[in-house]
């Protein structure tokens, strides 16, 4: 508890500024392993010296020490020796704690057994296993214990990149003077999962910890390629696809959009029309910072292929300015109304121009049903399914679109993470 406690006020306070914040370490220099077989814990490598305690099968133990045939452990309770044989490797996890409270951390898995800490709301734990009860051993920076599983929950990761020209220095903790574990070079395309206080909690390989949130960007495309599907998911990976709301965002539509999309840890990308931006900062604002993608969609929906290249110009400049001053970022797609695009378009351009791969046709029938059978008659990995967030009825079908395609075993990405 003594070392959890300074930084859980300090998160405390944070949590109550922001939702979904974390804290958290990585697994560092501390090795855990579980115990195969029941065994005695000797007090010196030998089975002749004292005996001081057992250990049951399917317990979790770290390392401390190992030496011919004889490993040092330590539990939250006792330490000593066992013979090397009786443990196996055994990989971890990271999960976030979504228990709005925190939930406790035991010595061992009963609610009687002493308290370890605290772990708050948004921190990520490495899992290693569980145990009977519904139990599940966790590492939290240098502490280690049981949680009650259901406090738990696998975080959706999106992609980002490192943006820092000596690569970007990856710590065991959320902290300036966290253990030092490597560094990610400028460029790498990391897994990211939370930010806290200006620290981002990656993945990348087998390495796992907190980099500067400054030193991470979103993956963008720079070219002006025209787009109407995304790549196939990598081998082993999920199944993706590209969810997309044109036309907004709607100050009733858009934010039970959201809520939806909450639910189901869905990321998706919003095609903003700058008229809409403008009377909506607060909404776009919203949109951004729960990670959803931001695509412009020009300012007034005109088809672009009847303007003059001036008249082009000013309508996707005027949205990607109205973006910028909403959020303090450009948006990172485009997409043009109608999907009608040519040459003197794209020769604008220095984004990508999404199409779709499913036209839902949502705008025509207004039929929740109808928008769940048009992808449910087309959908597949890499789909960019066409909607909009402006009509009551496609917010009244989302859910159950979402928990078709959760049931098919799909992944809910954003544009810019489909392409690549
Ligand atoms: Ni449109």
């Amino acid at each position: 508890m003594k070392k959890f406690l300074p930084y859980a006020l300090f998160l405390t306070f944070m949590m109550s500024l922001v939702v979904g914040q974390l804290s958290a370490s990585a697994e560092g220099s501390v090795k855990i392993q579980k115990v195969n077989k029941d065994t005695i814990i000797y007090e010196e490598p030998s089975t002749n010296s004292v005996e001081i305690g057992e250990l049951a099968k399917g317990s979790f133990i770290i390392v401390t020490q190992v030496s011919k045939g004889w490993t040092h452990i330590q539990t939250p309770e006792q330490a000593g020796y066992v013979t090397s044989d009786v443990l196996v490797q055994v990989k971890s996890e990271g999960y976030l704690v979504i228990q709005k409270d925190g939930t406790t951390l035991f010595t061992a898995p009963s609610q009687n057994a002493q308290h370890v800490g605290q772990l708050y709301e948004g921190r990520v734990v490495y899992v290693y296993g569980t145990a009977p009860g519904g139990w599940s051993f966790v590492q939290y920076g240098e502490d280690t214990g049981y949680v009650a599983t259901n406090a738990l929950k696998k975080p959706v990761p999106t992609k980002k990149q490192i943006t820092a020209p000596d690569g970007a220095v990856l710590r065991l903790t959320a902290s300036p003077n966290g253990e030092v574990l490597g560094t990610i070079a400028n460029k790498t395309t990391v897994q990211y999962y939370i930010t806290l206080a200006g620290w981002a909690y990656v993945e990348v390989n087998d390495q796992k910890g907190y980099v500067k949130a400054s030193e991470l960007a979103n993956i963008q495309l720079t070219n002006n390629k025209v787009y109407n599907k995304g790549v196939p998911a990598e081998k082993g990976a999920k199944k993706r696809v590209a969810l997309t709301f044109d036309d907004g965002p709607d100050a009733k539509v858009t934010p039970q959009i959201l809520a939806t999309l909450k639910k189901y840890d869905a990321k998706a990308t919003f095609f903003m029309v700058g008229k809409n931006v403008s009377r909506n900062t607060a909404i776009v604002k919203q949109v951004y910072e729960a990670g959803h993608e931001i695509g412009n969609h020009t300012s007034n929906h005109k088809k672009l292929t009847s303007l003059s290249i001036a008249g082009v110009k000013q309508e996707v400049n005027g949205t990607s300015n109205a973006i910028y001053t909403a959020i303090g970022q450009y948006p990172t797609v485009f997409r043009p109304p109608y999907g009608a695009t040519n040459d003197q378009v794209r020769s604008i351009m220095t984004i990508p121009s999404i199409l779709w791969s499913i036209d839902t046709l949502d705008w025509k029938h207004h039929n929740p049903d109808k928008i769940l059978a048009s992808v449910k008659a087309s959908v597949k990995d890499g789909s960019i399914i066409l909607m909009h967030d402006i009509h009551q009825t496609t917010a009244n079908g989302l859910d159950n679109v979402l928990l078709y395609l959760q049931k098919q075993g799909y992944e809910f990405v954003t544009v810019s993470d489909i392409l690549q």
